[in-house]
């Protein structure tokens, strides 16, 4: 059984349709790509994947449990986390809290000081972990704001693995980064992957997409144009034809 199934999905916002049809799955502690052109539905797809809106028509299927009418919460729950295309961490905490809000764990900055019922021994263990695991020592005790974006994006990756999902999905976490920021960002994936998680990679950086992934799913105008490896996905002509479009 796939770790995750899509059939059929389609979309439409007021008329316009953002996705059409789309059917792939994803295997477990696989890389899956979704590439495309500007406007092909990629964040769409991952705003349904993870509730944020319900498909206008189709099906998904996450360890074999239909939860495409689901809400956001019941579906991170039940293990798909995932990163936004902006990152958005809470600019005012540091690093180790907003890991620890991320993990479903209150935060009371009146009472941080006097009492602090939620920072137990055996929940800010598992915090340095994912600080360890995502390389963000150094940054523990810093403000978000004032980080660098290639270790915001980390701790975005951070965020989302304190629900210890068992799927990811990244919209474009190398997006804006320096090319040594993208080569560790891309480190990190491949350990996530290593630890049996499942990915979905939304990227458009091609060289980042060619390094990771086995497979690759082509979306434009809303519809899969293409499915297979690296080699098939850069010789396609419909793939090639797409890309080329968009720069005329
Ligand atoms: N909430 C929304 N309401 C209306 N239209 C939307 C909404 N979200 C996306 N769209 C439209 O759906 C289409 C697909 O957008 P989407 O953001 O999924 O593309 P994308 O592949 O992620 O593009 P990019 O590479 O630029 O991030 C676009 O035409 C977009 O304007
Ligand atoms: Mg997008």
């Amino acid at each position: 059984m796939p770790l995750l199934e899509v059939s059929g999905l389609s979309k439409e916002f007021d008329g316009l349709r953002a996705l059409d049809g789309v059917s792939f799955s994803a295997d477990q502690a696989e890389i899956l790509g979704v590439i495309g052109p500007n406007g092909a539905g990629k964040t769409t797809l991952f705003n349904i994947i993870s509730g944020i809106f319900p498909p206008s028509n189709g099906k998904i299927s996450f360890q074999g449990k239909m939860i495409h009418r689901l809400k956001t919460h019941q579906i991170s729950r039940l293990g798909i986390g995932r990163t936004f295309q902006l990152v958005r961490p809470f600019q005012n905490l540091d690093v180790e809290t907003n890991i620890l809000v991320a993990s479903g764990h209150p935060y009371y900055p009146s009472f941080r000081k006097s009492f602090a019922p939620f920072r137990k021994p055996e929940i800010l263990g598992e915090v340095q972990k994912l600080i360890d695991r995502t390389g963000l020592r150094l940054y523990a005790r810093q403000i978000a704001k004032n980080l660098p974006l290639g270790i915001k994006k980390r701790l975005e990756i951070a965020r989302a693995l304190a629900l210890k999902p068992h799927l990811l999905l990244l919209d474009e976490p190398s997006g804006g980064l320096r090319f040594e920021e993208s080569v560790q960002l891309m480190e990190l994936i491949r350990q996530i992957r290593e630890q049996g998680i499942g990915v979905l990679l939304i990227e458009h950086n091609m060289q980042v997409i060619m390094d990771l992934c086995k497979r690759i799913v082509v979306l434009d105008h809303g519809s899969k144009i293409a499915e297979g490896s690296p080699e098939e996905i850069r010789s396609n002509p419909q793939v090639i034809q797409a890309y080329l479009g968009k720069e005329s």
